[in-house]
């Protein structure tokens, strides 16, 4: 049995190497950069972009390789220069790219003149970084200098903030660390108040995190795609994946933080000190309140993994996606309250607990698997309906979500896209009508069936069924609104790496005016670490009432906003660090 993949295209991939492209080292002894890097030990450099030895010589044995690894997210996390969306490595507002097609990585169109390799928003600077005293140099040094500070972990980041033209990025990627204490006690609290928690350094990625836990007998919870940080930008921006609903949000279940403040104080941030900080830190977002170092997450008991799952192949009209997503919305209250997560597409529904036994999730989804019966017997093509049981999530998620590419629908990165996202909140499947007005505007958003129609995916990863005493104590700065929602939707336009202006105009624009007939049956909710770049009105979108109490920490502990970043806390939207914005 072929078992069908959430993402419909799996490619095959090379393996990956992981080691970073030859860097530059540092010249003139005297200039302020190698003084920072003298302070360092020697761990500043420049990064090259991706594609870089493309444009040097397209026929080299080095280009072969970066085109064989265009568009492997693996290889692009590990690079420094390398970032998941290619338009964050461009200045947008210039032009000025250095990116093969991403469509056909061999096309010679991308590298031939007049185009040529510039650095566009890739910092020209990286600090390797190894521990708390290199980032204190950093903001030191920002201070003297004004250079830009970014924090890079795996560049996946949807609305750019982990690059920028001219910065220097603090590059978390080689902090690897990992450890289980199954008697966590967290810094300066009652040795009476314990819990099972790994700690994990800031660049540990999901697909360590998840082996570990596999390792250790444990469930962390973690996103869609193997290779988002588990305590960086996904961390601290909340953080939701199909196991939410019942083991709530990232942010749900963080337990300590150790951070260096823009004071320049390495700090523990917990629920016994700096409860300010620990509380921006759990939804606030990244890249605004310091640099984390590390992070302890509470672990779940591991537990066998009941999956449902329908596909069926593309039809030339919108009416078995309206029906599916009708049926969906109509059973989902029920469903997530039972503790099932997932995902939902245009031609797919995936739903995933470990509440359940074999057999009662096998009750409840029966109006699924009797949908696929009946689509069957009205002679829909390529229907597959089955449940399955895993024995634990690793290998549910190696089945279903490795090899994809994450939300990119097309098992790949490296393009250029739009995102845009709502969260749908339980009132909209109060009633028959409310349901009603829900589907049709997702319908209509998703535009299906046009096949050039941004990919809408409806995810089913809200805390729905967390129960308070089974997470980490104390309050998060996400939404409020996380806490009503049921869907989380978002959906991505893409464009070519030769795309003009005005076409990239044209696709922010065209997703995000397809998103308002969500935005239309909604109140003014979105997840920031998966929000529409152009949000209106971010403040209440990302954080709901917490804003005012955020932008006060902030301030507390960045007076000089050495950090900085595209509409987060406290953004200052006249710096020249957001040139390359369109
Ligand atoms: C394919 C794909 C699938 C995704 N799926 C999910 C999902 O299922 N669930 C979900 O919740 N999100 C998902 N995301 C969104 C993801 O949470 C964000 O892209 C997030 O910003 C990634 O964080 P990062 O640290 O890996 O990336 P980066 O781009 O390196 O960093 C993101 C932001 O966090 C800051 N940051 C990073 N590390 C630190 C640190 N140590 N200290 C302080 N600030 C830091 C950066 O400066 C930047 O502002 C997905 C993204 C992609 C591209
Ligand atoms: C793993 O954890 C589960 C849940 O706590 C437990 O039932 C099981 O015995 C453990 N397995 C091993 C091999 O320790
Ligand atoms: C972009 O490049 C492709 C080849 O990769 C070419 O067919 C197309 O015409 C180009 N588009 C623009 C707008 O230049």
């Amino acid at each position: 049995m072929t078992i069908p993949l959430l993402f419909l295209a799996l490619l095959a991939r090379a393996p990956v190497r992981a080691a970073a492209q030859d860097q530059v080292p540092l010249a003139a002894p005297t200039d302020m950069w190698a003084a920072l890097s003298a302070r360092v030990g020697g761990r500043v450099f420049e990064p090259l972009p991706f594609a870089r030895p493309c444009f040097d010589d397209a026929a080299s044995p080095e280009c072969a390789h970066v085109q064989e690894l265009y568009q492997n997210e693996k290889a692009r996390t590990a690079q420094p220069g390398g970032y998941t969306w290619g338009q964050w490595e461009t200045c947008q507002a210039t032009g000025e790219q250095c990116l093969l097609d991403f469509a056909t990585p061999t096309d010679p169109a991308a590298t031939a003149s007049p185009n040529t390799c510039e650095l566009g928003s890739i910092p020209p600077h990286f600090l390797d970084v190894e521990g708390p005293e290199d980032v204190i140099a950093a903001f030191e040094f920002t201070k003297e200098t004004g250079v830009p500070l970014v924090i890079k972990n795996t560049g996946h980041d949807f609305m750019g903030r982990s690059s920028g033209k001219g910065a220097l990025a603090l590059w978390t990627h080689n902090l690897k660390d990992i450890s289980f204490n199954p008697a966590f006690v967290p810094e300066g609290c009652p040795a009476s108040t314990s819990f099972p928690g790994v700690t994990a350094g800031a660049g540990v990625q999901f697909f360590e995190a998840f082996e570990f836990a596999e390792a250790h007998n444990i469930t962390l919870v973690g996103g869609s795609d193997e290779t988002v940080g588990f305590v960086g930008g996904f961390l601290q921006g909340g953080g939701h994946g199909v196991l939410s609903p019942v083991l709530g949000l990232g942010v749900d279940r963080a337990l300590e933080f150790k951070i260096v403040t823009p004071d320049g104080v390495y700090r523990t941030a917990n629920a016994c000190q700096n409860e300010d900080l620990f509380f921006a830190l759990r939804g606030g977002g990244g890249g605004t309140f310091g640099v984390v170092l590390a992070a302890t997450i509470l672990a779940a008991p591991a537990a066998p993994v009941q999956v449902a799952l329908l596909t069926f192949a593309p039809a030339p009209s919108a009416a078995p996606t309206a029906a599916l997503w009708a049926l969906v919305t109509e059973h989902m209250l029920g469903w997530a309250d039972a503790g099932w997560g997932g995902y939902s597409m245009p031609t797919l529904a995936l739903f995933v607990t470990q509440r359940l036994s074999k057999d009662e999730a096998a009750a409840s989804m029966a109006p699924l698997l009797a949908h696929a019966e009946a689509m069957k017997a009205a002679g829909a093509e390529g229907v597959v309906a089955m449940m399955m049981e895993f024995p634990s999530f690793l290998p549910f998620f190696k089945s279903f979500m490795t090899d994809a590419g994450g939300n990119a629908g097309a098992g790949k990165v490296g393009y250029s896209v739009a995102l845009t996202s709502r969260l749908v909140q339980r009132a909209s499947f109060a009633t028959p009508a409310s349901r009603a007005a829900l589907v049709e505007a997702l319908v209509s958003g998703a535009g299906v069936p046009a096949p050039e129609a941004p990919l809408m995916i409806i995810q089913i990863t809200a805390p729905t069924a967390a129960r308070a005493a089974d997470l980490a104590p104390g309050r998060t700065s996400v939404t409020p609104a996380w806490r009503e929602a049921v869907y989380h939707v978002t959906s991505m336009g893409r464009w070519a790496w030769n795309a003009t202006g005005a076409e990239v105009r044209g696709v922010y624009r065209e997703t995000s005016r397809l998103m308002d007939f969500v935005r239309g049956v909604t109140p003014d909710a979105a997840y920031l670490n998966e929000a529409d770049v152009y949000e209106p009105n971010h403040e209440v979108a990302f954080w709901g009432d917490h804003y005012p109490e955020l932008v006060t920490i902030k301030m507390k502990y960045d007076p000089d906003r050495l950090l900085d970043c595209w509409h987060c806390v406290g953004w200052d939207r006249d710096s020249e660090r957001y040139a390359c914005y369109m």
